[in-house]
């Protein structure tokens, strides 16, 4: 079980990534590259991607949150607040990104945090090999994900792209990670089911 201090700081954490205050400990990818002059709508859809991708993350964190409170594996969890602690990057980087492009992020936020959360202590109660597997058949399909983004994307935005570029190399490795420590295959339905319910995630958080 967290000792009060513990609770204190995962709650701080949890606020932050819902009303997106969370800090980045590096640099943004791409912040020395040019602003590239965009349409309108590419402008708006790079705006709703990286509000789709913003979204993700908060849920991530709510995982992670879920998951590691509900662990009793002290080498789980570290590894669990390590991959949280580069999710607050990617929380920090698309916001910022959100705001250059004159968008914004997802109003349903406190929303998605919720319900991550209970199905991050759900996959913490299930046992390690399952969290494990759990943690990286997320990873893999945000990795997937974001491929779809960068394949969408117009090479002009170089700015977005170098974010989406260097999430999609961190979510890689979260999965290895999650791999090493001895995460187990999950069965097919409930790989569709993640799927699904990210599918549910993802569309609405393009509009809303
Ligand atoms: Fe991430
Ligand atoms: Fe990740």
């Amino acid at each position: 079980m967290l000792s009060p201090d513990q609770l204190i700081v995962e709650f701080d954490r949890g606020l932050r990534a819902i009303f997106g205050a969370s800090q980045s400990a590096r640099p943004t990818p791409g912040d020395n590259l040019p602003e590239a002059e965009l349409s309108d709508d590419d402008r708006r859809d790079a705006a709703a991607l990286m509000r789709v991708n913003h979204c993700g993350e908060v849920c991530a964190q709510a995982l992670y949150q879920g998951q590691a409170l509900a662990s009793e594996n002290p080498d789980l969890r570290r590894a669990l607040a390590d991959a949280a602690r580069e999710e607050e990057d990617h929380l920090a980087w698309t916001a910022r990104r959100i705001g250059e492009l004159g968008g914004r992020t997802s109003l349903l936020n406190p929303l998605w945090y919720t319900g991550a959360l209970a199905i991050g202590l759900v996959a913490g109660k299930a046992g390690d090999a399952w969290n494990l597997g759990f943690l990286k058949e997320t990873e893999h399909q945000v990795e997937a994900h974001l491929q779809g983004h960068l394949d969408r994307l117009t090479a002009k935005d170089r700015r977005t792209r170098a974010i989406v570029e260097q999430m999609k190399v961190d979510e890689a490795g979260h999965a290895s990670t999650a791999a090493q420590l001895g995460a187990r295959e999950l069965p097919l339905p409930v790989k569709v089911a993640m799927k699904l319910a990210a599918k549910v995630m993802t569309t609405v958080s393009y509009r809303v």
